[in-house]
Formats: structure tokens, sequence, C-alpha cells
């Protein structure tokens, strides 16, 4: 029995419940909303998708009621407000770092030994936020972002180099910002060739460019933020973890040390088990790549200075 909580409804959280549900992994996911009856009829809406679409996930919605979540194994946060355009995902601190707190005192109480996903932005300092109020050992509490702009990132190459996504390999680490953000051309491979043999610098600067901005992008296309590939990244996360997959995958987790820091989250590669973060991979970068982490670091630390109020 492997059973995922989503909490938040929205675009991001009903778009994940059903990447997991497609992908039949987990015997069930509860859709936790605020909003009167969303997430009852998101769930009955996916639910009735099922002979169509092959799976037999069961899926349960709930106007807050956390009693339905008991025993998740995995519980994932995309609570909160989303970003409109030109806004940063860091403007949303004052709204969102409430309501992620209060979520993650209602998961805990009924799911004391789960792994929490956290997809509410801005991610980093919520992420660091879950640690703060909840004291939870730091295996357990995995911000997703790296996951989310690793994808992106890999979309944006290969488009550059004309193959399909599949073959190319490549992480962001680093902050979850349009700013912050660290894809690191240095490992990106088009099957274990480097990236540069086949990209002009001019076209590695715009991948990295475009990559960077890939939310706000869509943020400004879509007038909210985007939801399909956040919610597969967030799925493909929660799958490491439910299937003991030892994925590799970026994301925001607490450093205490690794990179040169302490006392923050930030997007570093991760190796994902039953046990959360099994492992924290430090790489080689190049001193310019460690100058960038460095900064985006320092960036995430003044955001979380915000969190004085609810902590
Ligand atoms: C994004 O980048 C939701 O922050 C998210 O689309």
């Amino acid at each position: 029995m492997s059973k995922v909580t989503v909490v938040g409804a929205g675009a991001v959280g009903a778009s994940c419940a059903e990447y997991i549900a497609m992908k039949n992994f987990a015997s069930e996911v509860v859709l936790v909303d605020i909003k009167e009856g969303v997430a009852e009829g998101k769930a009955m809406d996916l639910l009735q998708t099922s002979s169509l679409n092959g799976f037999d996930t069961k899926i349960t919605g709930t106007t807050g009621d956390y009693s339905l979540t008991a025993g998740s194994q995995v519980a994932v946060i995309t609570s909160g407000i989303p970003r409109k355009p030109g806004m940063t995902r860091e403007e949303l601190i004052g709204v969102n770092a409430g309501i992620v707190k209060s979520v993650v005192s209602n998961i805990l109480q009924y799911s004391p030994d789960a792994i929490i996903v956290v997809v509410s932005n801005p991610m980093d300092t919520m992420t660091y936020l879950v640690h703060k109020v909840s004291n939870l050992p730091s295996n357990r509490i995995i911000g997703m972002g790296g996951a989310l702009d690793s994808a992106r990132f890999r979309y944006r190459l290969s488009e550059a180099l004309g193959c399909p996504a599949s073959d190319v390999d490549g992480m962001v680490i680093a902050a979850h910002s349009d700013t912050g953000m660290l894809p690191l051309i240095s490992k990106a491979t088009w099957r274990g060739v480097p990236v540069s043999e086949f990209l002009s610098a001019e076209k590695i600067n715009y991948v990295v460019e475009e990559t960077k901005t890939g939310g706000a992008t869509l943020t400004k296309l879509l007038g909210t933020s985007a939801w399909y590939a956040p919610g597969a990244a967030v799925s493909a996360v929660v799958q490491a973890l439910l299937c003991d997959q030892k994925k590799l995958i970026p994301c925001s987790v607490l450093l205490q040390g690794e990179y040169g820091q302490s006392d923050v989250c930030a997007g570093v590669p991760v190796i994902l088990g039953k046990n959360g973060v099994e492992r924290i991979v430090e790489l080689e970068l190049t001193d310019a790549e460690k100058e960038k982490f460095a900064s985006s670091a320092a960036a995430v630390k003044e955001v979380n200075e915000d969190l004085k109020n609810v902590l």
C-alpha cells in the first residue's frame, strides 16, 4: 500500500495527481484543498478517466479533512498562491509562508513518518520553512525545483541540438529563481558527448537564459504559473521515493557544509529512495560555477530573512 497526499488541488496539484495516477505506481492519492468541493470534484473527474487511461490508483478528494490523509508515505505541498505575470517567486512569501506552515502541521498530525515534497514558492525558502517548523530529519524534506528546472533545461538543449530530449542529459542546481538558477552547461551532454561540441557560445547562452526564465515565460503566456511540467516533475520525485528508485535528481535540500553552504536550502543533485534524500552528491564545479552557486545561496538566505514573521 503506497499512499500519497497532495495538498492544494489547483492546477499544479491536480496535474501532479494525474501524472501519479497515470503512471500507476501508488495505490492511493489524496487531494486536499480549502476551497469547498474543488478537491472532491477534481478527484472524481480524474477517477472517471481511469478506465480510459488504464490506472487503478484510488483518488480521494477532501475539503480540509486531513484525517483522510492518514498514513501517507509522501506528502506534496503545492498550497498557496501562484505568481502572476511580472511577479518574482520571492514576492509570494508573505502569503505562502503562513499557509505552508499550517499545512505542515496538519500533514504531520496524521502522517508523522511522511517524506515532504515542497512545491509552493518561493520554493527554496518554503523548503527551509518546513525544516524550521517541523524539526524533521533533513532527509525527509525535499524541494522539487531542480527536477523541474532540469527538465526545462533538457528541453531547451534538445531544441538547440535538434534531437529528442531523451537523448540529452543536463541538470540545473542552486536556487529555483529567475536569477539564481545555475544550468550546468559544463556537465550537459548529448548521449555522453559535451554539448559544447555541437553548440556555439551564443546558442549555449540562449539555452541558459531561456532555462532560467522558463517559468516566467510561461507565466506571461498563461497569466498564471505553469502546471504540466511542474506536475510531471513532482510526480517523478514522488515515484523515486515511493518506488525506492535511487534516482539522481537535483532537488532543494538543507545544506550542512556541502557546496560550502550551511543553514540554507538550495538545489543540488541528490539520490532519492525510500528514505528520502539518501545522499547529497557533491560535484566538482568550475570556479565560475562555484561563485554563481554561492551568490545564489546568499540570495536565498536573504529571502529567508522574511520568514521572521512566521517562525
Ligand atoms: C515554475 O517554475 C511553478 O515555480 C514553478 O513553473
